[in-house]
């Protein structure tokens, strides 16, 4: 791999879109990590489209960063250029008769309420979940009441050399938290959502909201659950188990709401949030023998 382009002549055109040196703990639920060399923000699908052959031709790494509710980057940060689709052209999210089309740049709660306001049923089981619709695709999230995937009807995605196209059902499969989607960039997304009575969608929407912030740390620095559930046991559960509760490598706690989720205070490190992972890790594969991804 070559060396990314180290000054804004080098990025031609692109250095309007570029800043150098960016860091992006403030970007990420947890607020650790360290900084990009690049993060670059088009301002509009030509643009990124453009860019994205661009750093392709320079060998440069490219990532994507959406919410970064379930993100956490390393304290020596990322090399080459993070992509952030903040523009209003990525965040549009419409309603055609029982399609709902949203950018990948959409918070995700953004395309919950406008389905919602259009008595569409299918994504309020989605409510209270952050981050942005691609990121909420690329992952498959959900909830026990269920996830996105099952109302996916298309996603549009650019290749890493550039090539735009549409992804529809039949070549797309969802499986729990994670998704046939691996081209570099999720455009946005169409869903196949069912007119219903908007007050019993409200209401159950509502019921969601109710349980999810009675059970897991709102308004902390977290990164939603740390661990998959294991097949048919809760990750939460064998950690509570293991005694994790409260438990602290620095600035980074294991949550005394519910066992799964770490939050961080101000000056945490993502090395402190990682030996907190493996420390939870060897506790409950001590205790229970189960190991947790
Ligand atoms: N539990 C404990 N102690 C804890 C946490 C949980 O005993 O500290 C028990 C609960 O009492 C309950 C069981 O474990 O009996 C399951 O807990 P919970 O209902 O919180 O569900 P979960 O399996 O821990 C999953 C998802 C969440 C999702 C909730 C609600 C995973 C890893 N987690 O949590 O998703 O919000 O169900 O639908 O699949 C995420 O993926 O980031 C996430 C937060």
């Amino acid at each position: 791999m070559s060396d990314s382009p180290t000054s804004a002549a080098e990025l031609g055109p692109f250095a309007e879109i570029a800043r150098a040196d960016v860091d992006l703990a403030p970007y990420t639920w947890l607020k650790v990590g360290g900084p990009a060399q690049y993060v670059v923000e088009p301002r509009s699908e030509d643009e990124l489209v453009e860019f994205v052959t661009f750093a392709h031709g320079q060998e440069a790494p490219v990532r994507v960063l959406g919410g970064g509710s379930n993100l956490l980057v390393s304290d020596e940060g990322v090399p080459g250029f993070v992509l952030r689709l903040t523009n209003d052209c990525f965040r549009q999210v419409e309603v055609e008769g029982d399609s709902v089309a949203a950018g990948a740049g959409a918070a995700l709660s953004h395309a919950v309420s406008q389905s919602v306001a259009a008595g569409l049923a299918g994504l309020e089981m989605l409510v209270g979940i952050p981050g942005t619709v691609g990121g909420a695709i690329r992952g498959n999230a959900g909830s026990r009441a269920g996830e996105i995937g099952q109302v996916v009807k298309s996603v549009d995605v650019l290749t890493a050399k550039g090539e735009r196209f549409t992804r529809t059902e039949e070549e797309l499969s969802f499986a729990y938290r994670s998704s046939s989607v691996n081209e570099l960039v999720i455009l946005g997304a169409t869903f196949a959502l069912k007119s219903e009575d908007p007050s019993a969608i409200a209401a159950r929407m509502r019921q969601q909201w109710i349980t999810r912030k009675a059970e897991q740390p709102y308004g902390f620095q977290s990164a939603g659950c740390i661990f998959k559930n294991p097949r048919g046991l809760s990750a939460g559960k064998l950690l509570d188990e293991a005694g994790l509760k409260g438990t602290r490598v620095g600035k980074a706690e294991v949550s005394d709401r519910h066992a799964n989720f770490i939050v961080t205070e101000e000056g945490a490190t993502a090395a402190e949030v990682r030996q907190l992972m493996g420390l939870m890790q060897a506790r409950v594969k001590d205790k229970h023998g189960v190991d947790l991804e």
